[in-house]
């Protein structure tokens, strides 16, 4: 049996993450955290998962960590200054603490979702036959955060299939716009936020050629969707080297 904590045990995600665990025949849930209550409960867990906010998240690695506790991060809110904050964490920690012994590994996952994860890979794929790319990502009204972990990884992996390929910007002859009307730019490509009441998590990643579009979609219609995506995380944190992994492709086979 593998001992899990939770941390943000009442929110959305968490208390779903809590209820999956619980019904896992291989997992056993000992430790449930929410803000205000003590951590320490979280110190006899083998992984420790992490839904809390990106204001929260940073804070409760570092103990985590520092307790020698392996982890899994589905938090948004982890941009490139936020990996080389927690790589940096990790690698201080193996020269200062005792707790380095431990080795942890942390896991941070954008997006849970395999469906999602394979929408980020065949966009990662496809970004340098086209002149154009964007990205309209789509969620409920209580999300606190824009744009969504999940579209800033995307854009990432865009950009770094363009940048590989020698595809430049694509064509955008805007001169004149409102704040905020062409969207976040995250590295290089234009991302878009929508937030409505009644959405889950969605995205639509638009390409664009030469008399051509290609549009990839993808929708969590549930939040139940993220839940295989947390159980192989669950399971597959251990085997994973020490320090920090992104994303779930490796433990899909895809990386
Ligand atoms: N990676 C993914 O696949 C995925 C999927 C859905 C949501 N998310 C992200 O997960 C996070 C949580 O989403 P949600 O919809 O459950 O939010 P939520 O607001 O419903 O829940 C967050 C919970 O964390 C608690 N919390 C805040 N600070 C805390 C702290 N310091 N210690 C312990 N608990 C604390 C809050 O009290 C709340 O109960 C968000 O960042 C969201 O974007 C990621």
């Amino acid at each position: 049996m593998i001992k899990v904590g939770v941390l943000g045990a009442k929110g959305r995600m968490g208390s779903l993450v809590s209820q999956t665990v619980r019904a896992a025949d291989d997992l056993e849930l000992v430790a449930e955290v929410d803000i205000g209550d003590s951590r320490d409960p979280l110190r006899g867990c083998e992984v420790v998962i992490d839904f809390t906010s990106p204001a929260a998240v940073m804070d409760n690695l570092q103990w985590c960590t520092r307790s020698g506790l392996n982890m899994v991060i589905g938090t948004s809110g982890f941009d490139d200054a936020r990996l080389a904050q927690a790589s940096d964490l990790l690698e201080n920690l193996t020269e200062d603490t005792p707790q380095a012994a431990a080795k942890p590994r942390v896991l941070v996952v954008p997006n849970f979702s395999v469906g999602a994860v394979l929408m980020m890979k065949f966009a990662g794929q496809a970004a340098r036959f086209f002149e154009s790319a964007e990205i309209v990502e789509l969620h409920h009204a209580g999300k606190v955060d824009a744009p969504s972990g999940t579209a800033a990884r995307t854009a990432a992996m865009i950009a770094a299939a363009r940048s590989a390929a020698g595809v430049g910007a694509g064509p955008d002859a805007t001169t004149t716009q409102l704040d905020g009307a062409r969207g976040a730019v995250v590295d290089g490509v234009h991302v878009h936020s929508v937030r409505l009441a009644g959405l889950v998590a969605h995205q639509e990643v638009l390409l664009g050629g030469h008399g051509e579009t290609l549009m990839i979609r993808h929708d969590s219609l549930d939040r139940a969707s993220f839940m295989p995506g947390v159980l192989m995380a669950v399971r597959g944190v251990a085997s994973l080297p020490p320090g920090l992994t992104v994303g779930l492709e490796g433990l899909l086979g895809l990386a």
